[in-house]
C-alpha cells in the first residue's frame, strides 16, 4: 500500500472541517432551533452544549484520527477488535444522510436557476409541492405510499451534476480533490453569505425579525427539551458523532495540532450559525412587516424556509431580486456541497481500507451505490421517504452514534487519559481533567437522556 493520504497544509484542514460542519444545519436549522428555544435565552444552552459537548467530542475524534490514522471503523478496530461496529454504526448513518442530503442540494441548484425571473411565479408553495415535486397525491391519507411515480426530471438533472462534481472531487484524493474543493467554496460561501446578511439587514422590517430572533425568554432554559434541542444542534452542526471528523483528522501529518483546530473548527461553525441567524430573521422580519403579520406567521425551517418562504421574499423583493435568490441558493449549495463531500468520505475511506481497494474503485462504488439510492428521492413520492428518513436520523441516529462512541470509548475502552495525554503532546492548548468530566460524564448523561426521551415520545 502507498502511504497515507495528507492535507498539504494546515489551513487545508481546518477549511475541510468547517466545510463539513457549515452546512444547511447553519442556515436552515440553526435560526430556527434558536428562536424556538427560547430566542436569546437559547445562547446559555447551546453554548454550554458547545463547550462542554461539542468542542470536547471534537478533539476526541481529531485525536482517534490523528493517533489511529484510518477511517472510522480502521480506527475503532485499531483501538480494540471488538469496537469495530462503532465505527461501521457512525458509516452506515452518513450513508443514509448522505442519499437525502444530495437531493437537497440539487433542490437548491434548480432553485439558483429559477431565481432567474422568478420562475417560481407568486403560489411559491403551490409551485414546489406539485410544481416542482410534480407530487400528485401518491401518499395517501394514511401515510402509505401509493407508487413511487416516475422521476422527477426537474431533480434528476442536478442530482446527477452534485454526484458528478462530489465524486469527481473524492476521485482527485485528499489534497488535490477534498483540500481544494474546500478552498475554493468555503471563501466563496462566506462573501456570499455575508452579502446576503448585509443586504438583508437593511431590508424595512429586518430590525424587527433580528429583535424577535435574539429576544430572550428565560423561562425556556428551565424547560429540559431546550436543552436536548441545543445539545442536537451542536451534534449535528459540527458533524460529531457520525465518522467525519476521524476520517478527516486521519490525514494530518503527525505533528499537527489537535486541541487548537478544534477550538477554530468549533467557534467558526457557531459563528456562521450566528450569522445566519441575524440574515434568516432580518429576511423574516421583512416578510413580515410587508404582509402586515406577526414575525410567528413566517417563521420556519428547513424546506419550507428554503423553498417556500425565501422564494416568497425574493418576490417581493425591493430590486436585484434575482440577484439575491442566486446568492441565497447558491449559499445553499455551497455549504451544502462542502458538507457533503465529507460525508461521502466516511464511506469512501472505509471501503477503500476494509477492501483493500484503491480511491477510485472505493468512490465508484460506495459513491456509485449512494447516487442510486439517492434516486429514490427524485421520484415523484420523494418528499415523503427524504422525510422519514431526516426525521429517524435526527430523533434517533445522530443522538444514538454520539452517545455510543463516547461511551465507548471513555468507560469501556477506557481511553480517555491516554487521548488526552496524546492530544497535549502534539498541541499548543492543553486540556485538562474536565475535559474528562466533560466526556465521561456530563455528555453521556445528557445524550442518554435526550435518546430515552426521543424514544418515549415516539412510542406514546
Ligand atoms: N454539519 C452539517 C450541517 O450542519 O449541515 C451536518 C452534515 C449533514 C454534514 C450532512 C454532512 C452531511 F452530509
Ligand atoms: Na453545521
Amino acid at each position: 500500500m502507498n502511504a497515507r493520504e495528507q492535507w498539504g497544509t494546515r489551513a487545508g484542514f481546518i477549511l475541510a472541517a468547517v466545510g463539513s460542519a457549515v452546512g444547511l444545519g447553519n442556515i436552515w436549522r440553526f435560526p430556527y432551533v434558536a428562536y424556538e428555544g427560547g430566542g436569546g435565552a437559547f445562547f446559555l444552552p447551546y453554548l454550554f452544549a458547545l463547550l462542554t459537548a461539542g468542542i470536547p467530542l471534537l478533539i476526541m475524534e481529531f485525536t482517534i484520527g490523528h493517533k489511529y490514522r484510518g477511517s472510522s471503523p480502521l480506527s475503532y478496530s485499531r483501538i480494540n477488535k471488538k469496537a469495530e461496529w462503532i465505527g461501521w454504526w457512525q458509516v452506515l448513518i452518513s450513508f443514509v444522510i448522505s442519499t437525502y442530503y444530495a437531493v437537497i442540494i440539487a433542490w437548491a441548484m434548480s432553485y439558483s436557476v429559477y431565481s432567474f425571473g422568478l420562475q417560481w411565479g407568486g403560489d411559491t408553495e403551490g409551485f414546489f409541492m406539485e410544481g416542482f415535486l410534480q407530487r400528485v397525491d401518491l401518499v395517501a391519507e394514511n401515510g402509505s405510499i401509493g407508487s413511487f411515480g416516475g422521476f422527477v426530471p426537474a431533480i434528476l438533472i442536478p442530482l446527477i451534476l452534485v454526484w458528478v462534481i462530489t465524486l469527481g472531487v473524492l476521485f482527485k484524493g485528499v489534497k488535490r480533490g477534498i483540500e481544494l474543493a474546500n478552498r475554493i467554496f468555503i471563501p466563496t460561501l462566506v462573501v456570499m453569505f455575508i452579502l446576503i446578511v448585509i443586504r438583508a439587514v437593511t431590508l424595512d422590517g429586518a430590525i424587527d425579525g433580528v429583535n424577535a430572533f435574539f429576544k430572550p425568554d428565560w423561562g425556556a432554559i428551565f424547560e429540559p427539551g431546550v436543552w436536548v434541542a441545543a445539545y442536537g444542534q451542536i451534534f449535528f452542526s459540527l458533524s460529531i458523532g457520525f465518522a467525519i471528523m476521524i476520517t478527516y483528522s486521519s490525514y494530518l501529518s503527525k505533528k499537527s495540532d489537535i486541541n487548537n483546530n478544534a477550538f477554530i473548527a468549533g467557534f467558526s461553525n457557531s459563528s456562521f450559525e450566528l450569522l445566519a441567524g441575524i440574515g434568516v430573521f432580518a429576511a423574516l422580519g421583512f416578510m413580515a412587516a410587508q404582509m402586515n403579520v406577526p414575525i410567528d406567521e413566517v417563521v420556519a425551517s428547513g424546506v419550507g424556509l428554503a423553498f417556500v418562504v425565501f422564494p416568497e421574499i425574493i418576490n417581493t423583493f425591493p430590486g436585484l431580486n434575482t440577484t439575491f435568490g442566486v446568492l441565497f441558493f447558491g449559499s445553499l449549495v455551497l455549504a451544502g456541497l462542502s458538507s457533503l463531500i465529507s460525508i461521502v468520505e466516511t464511506y469512501v475511506a472505509a471501503a477503500q481500507e476494509k477492501f483493500n481497494i484503491s480511491r477510485k474503485k472505493a468512490v465508484a462504488f460506495g459513491g456509485g451505490l449512494s447516487a442510486l439510492v439517492s434516486l429514490v428521492y427524485a421520484t415523484q413520492g420523494g418528499l415523503f421517504f427524504l422525510d422519514t428518513a431526516d426525521y429517524f436520523i435526527n430523533e434517533f441516529g445522530v443522538a444514538l452514534a454520539g452517545l455510543v462512541s463516547v461511551v465507548a470509548v471513555a468507560w469501556f475502552l477506557k481511553l480517555l487519559p491516554s487521548l488526552q495525554s496524546y492530544a497535549n503532546e502534539v498541541s499548543d492548548i492543553k486540556i485538562g481533567a474536565w475535559w474528562r468530566v466533560c466526556l465521561g460524564i456530563i455528555t453521556p448523561v445528557v445524550l442518554g437522556w435526550m435518546f430515552l426521551q426521543n424514544l418515549m415520545t415516539n412510542i406514546q
